[in-house]
């Protein structure tokens, strides 16, 4: 055994599965030691260069310096005092509503699922309404709200289908599940629960299904109908904002949302996350004295998330970033296609901006039911071969990729040639003309 393989071991002892979230436990079983720029090491000793970047958290790279500067000077004489707020939390929030366009004012909070929780909390107060839309094959936390209907087996589409057992039987309920870019099934479904639904959540880009782009009309149909019926409209914008653009998706789309969520880039791996939207409806938390929703958290607001989101932020504020891992992103997509095209297999490349996924099926890719014929096999034994050749990609079915600051375009041209050749050790064995299962990293 090598010693990631010992270490999960000796982890499953006092960690139920030796791993601290349900999605760290890959095949071929990984601990990684430190990172570097756009590259990982593993306890092995193995690098990799990075596309899973911590389910998109890194977007300027791994410890990146500015970050690890300012986020290391603040812990000299701030944590977290659990009063008043500090000049740093100020000035994040300022940062966000100056970038934002749809934010007047904005709260922080710690993950992107608590994000999420009260922003749909804060829509079922302002609105008086219990039930919620979203789509399906999007995920947008771990909470009872929205935990159904996410990577759903081909049974599961558009039925009822928590994810997990334990989740509260009514909060299932409360959910009403929508195909993704499609108006009409989001119109009849606010028509059948009239006066009812608080709130449409929605990934502007469904990036977890694993890159489903929204029509041109969808966002603003929408919109409309929210206006129409008085839900208010939630971008969960936990990937695409900060990491698309400093104003997240909304400034490229032009539509605006009542709440947002952000998250995951906005620090570049550090824990914060934020709701904001307009002063009308954050007032309404209870930070506020006169607001009537609940919101606290005793991490809110500590200096490693805020001090890490500044500092991101700031590097992001001249655009150079965004430019910079757009044209790579564009390259690895073209590149990819041109690869399954050499090979002669039917492939969709997905993604927008610095993601990218190469899925193994004839296209168009449009909903939650398209992204079902992706050939599960070839793709997981496509990432595996991958591994094995030093590109990280997430070792995990419909996973997406990200691409940082710190790649270059060497880093994609030689993640190309190996890509070329992982599927080519793919399609080989899975047509059993390789009897060797790839190294296991
Ligand atoms: C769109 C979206 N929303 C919310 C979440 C939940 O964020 P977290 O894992 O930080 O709780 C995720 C996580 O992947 C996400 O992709």
């Amino acid at each position: 055994m090598n010693p990631s393989e010992l270490l999960l071991d000796e982890a499953a002892e006092v960690i139920p599965g030796g791993v601290n979230t349900c999605r760290r436990r890959s095949e071929p079983r990984l601990c990684i030691r430190r990172g570097e720029g756009a590259y990982i090491e593993d306890l092995d000793g193995r690098r990799y260069v990075d596309y899973h970047a911590a389910y998109g958290a890194i977007l300027l790279g791994h410890s990146h310096p500015a970050v690890v500067e300012r986020v290391s000077r603040a812990m000299r004489d701030t944590v977290l005092f659990g009063l008043g707020v500090t000049e740093a939390e100020v000035a994040l929030a300022q940062a966000i509503v100056r970038h934002v366009p749809s934010v007047e004012q904005v709260v922080v909070c710690n993950s992107g699922s608590e994000a999420t929780y009260h922003a749909i909390r804060l829509a079922r107060g302002i609105t008086g309404r219990q039930k919620i839309v979203k789509f399906q094959g999007c995920y947008n936390g771990f909470h009872d709200y929205v935990l159904r209907n996410v990577l759903s087996a081909p049974g599961g589409v558009g039925a009822r289908d928590p994810h997990s057992k334990g989740m509260l039987e009514a909060a299932i309920d409360a959910t009403v599940v929508c195909r993704f870019n499609d108006l009409e099934d989001v119109g009849a479904a606010l028509d059948r629960h009239d006066g009812e639904v608080a709130a449409i959540v929605v990934e502007p880009i469904a990036h977890n299904s694993p890159g489903l782009l929204p029509h041109p009309g969808f966002l603003p149909g929408l919109r409309d109908l929210c206006d129409r019926t008085g839900a208010l409209l939630i971008f969960d914008e936990v990937i695409t904002g900060f990491r698309h653009h400093i104003g997240g998706y909304q400034a490229i789309a032009g539509v605006m949302p009542d709440l947002t969520t952000m998250g995951k880039a906005i620090a570049n791996g550090c824990p914060i996350a934020a709701i904001g939207g307009a002063r009308r409806h954050l007032e309404h938390f209870t930070t506020n004295p006169a607001g009537d929703v609940h919101f606290g958290g005793t991490y809110n607001g500590n200096a490693i998330g805020v001090e890490a989101a500044l500092a991101t932020i700031e590097q992001l504020e001249d655009g150079h970033v965004h430019e910079h891992v757009f044209a790579l992103g564009q390259r690895m997509r073209d590149g990819l296609a041109a690869i399954a095209e050499r090979a002669g297999i039917p492939a969709v490349v997905g993604g927008y901006g610095s993601l990218f996924v190469l899925c193994f099926m004839e296209g168009p890719l449009n909903s939650y039911e398209d992204v079902l014929r992706n050939d599960t096999d070839l793709f997981m034994r496509y990432r595996r071969e991958l591994i094995a050749r030093g590109v990280l990609e997430m070792p995990e079915s419909l996973g997406r990729s990200h691409i940082s600051a710190a790649h270059t375009e060497e880093d994609i041209d030689r993640s190309l040639a190996i890509a070329e050749d992982a599927l080519r050790a793919a399609l080989d064995a899975l047509a059993g003309r390789s009897a060797a299962p790839a190294a296991s990293a």
